[in-house]
């Protein structure tokens, strides 16, 4: 298969217990961060029926590091079997969490420290090359760090839906680069390329294996649609003509009354936006967030378009025509930097369309990786050759056409967590989610 040979293997175990370790304490410099900015009664609070208090993800991610880590990788006794059933996802709704008797802060606290201190003493004494596919190439410490860095993007959509004063703040994103000069949208001429990835360490079970597609040609926007192209939607009435929403999605526009993206309103004229406690206009020239599906697909059939499917995304992020190989990002095989994407929670929103010139791919669409997830055509499916791995619960119990695909990360995404193969899923009708899109169109 065509892949880029892989760096993070190239140093061998030693460099993916230092990478692993780096990811470990990233990830706790950020829960940190996210759980120590509010009082104890916001963290125990429910901020939306559709989050859970942010106490439990706390705990959570502490208990998924002792179940992982301790117990799977150590073979450790349970530290407090008695809260298993209290931090399983599949045990208890979302909506039902805030009433179940949860670890109070600083519990949940000294519990998460405690596990994260024994993971790593683990660390420092498992042998990462060969051995149980578990640990091999540091794979379960690399997971972990994922999976906290996952429910550290949860904690900071719960974050966006609090109301009360402002709690996070970060530097602006850098701005647009030669916007007159980009075009609207690139080619992707037809032909075979290598989808999903086997040689990546730390992939995750839906990721994998690499595979074959072939892909007809097809064009891809240059950027993510921005708020100013998603007004003009609204503005033309596209929230109050049926032809443009697919069945599902006109039953919800009437259903809830939608008008325009999630924490958009209309004042004197203007629209306005809350973004992090923090009301202000919103910015014509950024991607558009906080739409759910159905709204991206409305959108690109008013705009005679369609979205993407997973398999163009991916094609347009990683194809390099040259070699024939596929990238494990757009921009290269080496790691992003902020030069490259705005991922991270470097920034609290997405960077203007036309940002980011050196992340480009090789058809030259930008702003790939970063920014916002973009919704794709795709139901959430497994590829050829799929095996479920470590658990079913991941991945697998989530396949189906109820899921739609989304791919490239948000600037709520961490670096660990993404890659140009990597997937993510949600119902289309979601909208608390850092989403938007970008549209594409047969040739
Ligand atoms: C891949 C983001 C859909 O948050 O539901 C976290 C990731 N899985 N804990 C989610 C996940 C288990 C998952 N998503
Ligand atoms: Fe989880």
């Amino acid at each position: 298969m065509t892949e880029s040979p892989t760096p993070p293997n190239a140093g061998g175990a030693e460099a993916l217990r230092e990478r692993a370790l780096t990811a470990l304490l990233t990830a706790r410099e950020r829960t940190t961060l996210l759980t120590d900015s509010v009082d104890d009664h916001e963290l125990t609070a429910q901020h939306s029926p559709l989050m859970s208090p942010l106490v439990w993800d706390l705990a959570h991610i502490g208990n998924q590091e002792e179940l992982w880590l301790l117990r799977g990788v150590a073979g450790r006794e349970a530290m407090r079997p008695e809260i298993d059933g209290l931090y399983d996802a599949f045990e208890h709704p979302r909506a039902t969490r805030p009433s179940l008797p949860l670890l109070a802060p600083a519990e949940a606290r000294s519990y998460a420290s405690e596990v994260r201190g024994r993971a790593l003493d683990v660390l420092e004494s498992t042998p990462l090359d060969g051995g149980a596919s578990l640990v091999r190439s540091g794979f379960a410490f690399g997971m972990i760090a994922q999976h906290e860095q996952q429910h550290d993007e949860t904690m900071l959509i719960t974050h966006q839906l609090r109301s009360g004063p402002v709690a996070l703040t970060a530097p602006e994103p850098p701005p647009a680069v030669d916007v007159p000069a980009l075009p609207t949208e690139v080619l992707v001429p037809g032909g075979p390329f290598t989808m999903g990835t086997s040689t990546e360490p730390w992939a995750l079970d839906n990721e994998r294996p690499a595979h074959r597609r072939d892909v007809p040609g097809f064009c891809i926007d240059t950027a993510p649609v921005t708020c100013g192209a998603y007004r003009a939607f609204i503005e033309d009435g596209g929230y109050g003509e049926r032809r443009w929403w697919a069945p599902e999605g006109w039953a919800m526009v009437r259903e809830h009354e939608l008008g325009a993206p999630l924490f958009w309103h209309r004042d004197a004229g203007q629209w306005l936006r809350r973004r992090f406690g923090v009301t202000e206009p919103v910015p014509d020239d950024e991607p558009v967030l906080h739409v759910s599906w159905y709204e991206a697909d409305a959108y690109a059939r008013w705009a005679g378009r369609r979205l993407p499917t997973e398999a163009e995304w991916e094609k347009a992020a990683r194809h390099d025509p040259a070699s024939g190989r596929s990238r494990r990002y757009p921009w290269g095989d080496e790691d992003p930097t902020p030069e490259r994407a705005n991922l991270g929670q470097r920034h609290l929103r997405p960077a203007p369309a036309g940002a980011y010139p050196a992340g480009r791919a090789p058809c030259g669409a930008g702003q790939l990786i970063g920014d916002v997830w973009e919704w794709t055509a795709s139901d959430f499916l497994p590829y050829p050759g799929f095996a479920p791995f470590p658990y079913r619960e991941y991945s697998e119990v989530f396949f189906g056409p109820e899921h739609k695909v989304l791919r490239g990360g948000s600037f709520a995404v961490d670096t660990v967590a993404c890659r140009g193969t990597f997937r993510n899923w949600d119902l289309p009708v979601r909208r608390q989610v850092f989403a938007g899109f970008r549209t594409a169109r047969d040739l």
